[in-house]
């Protein structure tokens, strides 16, 4: 039997990376996409001579049709998709907020998530499979100042439940995780430029600290397992319980 076959975008680095190794230590081969391709052709290579890496811009129609004809060609089946390629935006006023900047991470998250799930449905048709998409505790609440990123996560969460409705019937479960904050290059750049204070942050989740990408991995994994056979159109927080409280003060205290 040959091996089941999982797309991962934003493959280089970050959870992505940690998600392509979930799936190939659980006998996947993995396609690692990502807008660095020789990064993606890297990470491909320290998981072993089956896998691939591919260089794809997610908001390209061109790229995106290109890899999945790539994947149909060399892998021939797709059995999980995991649309998690993004970018952060800039944390200001919404007064000092730009148009281009805005549409651009709309762009990045939206027209990507919709363009691979688009093509790789047509490669999933025959055998039904899952796909996982990543939207974050910024498209649940409010997070001042980040318009663009909170409005495309919970555009994520939309498109997620319209996509589990539309294809259920062809087998295809479409599920998202919501991830509190993880400790990857994302997240180290906005500590760096003083957009979020992390000491502040560990106070804010009851389980007092950031989340690893592995731990966010798991839960991709497991959506798209067979154990999550009856799960369609969740979205699933994985966030140490920041969506779950709704005190005032800090969260994180002595049992
Ligand atoms: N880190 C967090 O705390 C956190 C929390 C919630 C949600 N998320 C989401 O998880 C996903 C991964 O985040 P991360 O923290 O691992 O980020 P990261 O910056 O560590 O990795 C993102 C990867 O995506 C790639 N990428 C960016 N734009 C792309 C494009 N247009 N086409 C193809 N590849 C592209 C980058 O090259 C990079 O390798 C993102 O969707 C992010 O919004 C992250």
């Amino acid at each position: 039997m040959t091996a089941p076959v999982a797309l991962v975008t934003g493959a280089a680095d970050g959870i992505g990376w940690a998600t392509a190794r979930a799936f190939a230590d659980a006998g996947y081969r993995v396609v690692l996409a990502d807008l660095r391709a020789e990064a993606a052709a890297a990470r491909a290579r320290d998981l072993g001579p089956e896998h691939i890496g591919v260089g794809c811009n997610v908001t390209v129609e061109a790229d995106v049709v290109a890899m999945l004809e790539q994947v149909r060609r060399d892998c021939g089946r797709l059995d999980a998709v995991v649309n998690n390629a993004g970018i952060g935006s800039p944390h200001l006023p919404t007064t000092d907020q730009r148009l281009d900047e805005f549409e651009r991470v709309l762009h990045t998250h939206l027209s990507g998530t919709f363009l691979v799930s688009r093509e790789a449905r047509k490669l999933m048709a025959a055998q039904g499979g899952a796909m996982v998409n990543i939207s974050s505790i910024a498209g649940l609440g409010g997070l001042p100042r980040r318009n663009a990123y909170g409005a495309a996560k919970a555009g994520i969460a939309a498109m997620t439940r319209s996509l589990a409705c539309e294809w259920a019937a062809a087998g295809i479960r479409v599920n998202a995780v919501a991830p509190g904050y993880v400790e990857t290059a994302l997240v180290q750049k906005l500590a760096a430029d003083g957009s979020i204070d992390a000491a502040k942050l560990r106070r804010r989740i009851p389980m007092g600290r950031l989340g690893r990408p592995e731990e966010i991995a798991a839960v991709i994994l497991f959506l798209c397992s067979p154990a999550a056979s009856y799960v369609t159109g969740a979205i699933l927080c994985v966030d140490g319980g920041w969506m779950a409280f709704a005190d005032a003060g800090d969260a994180a205290s002595e049992a």
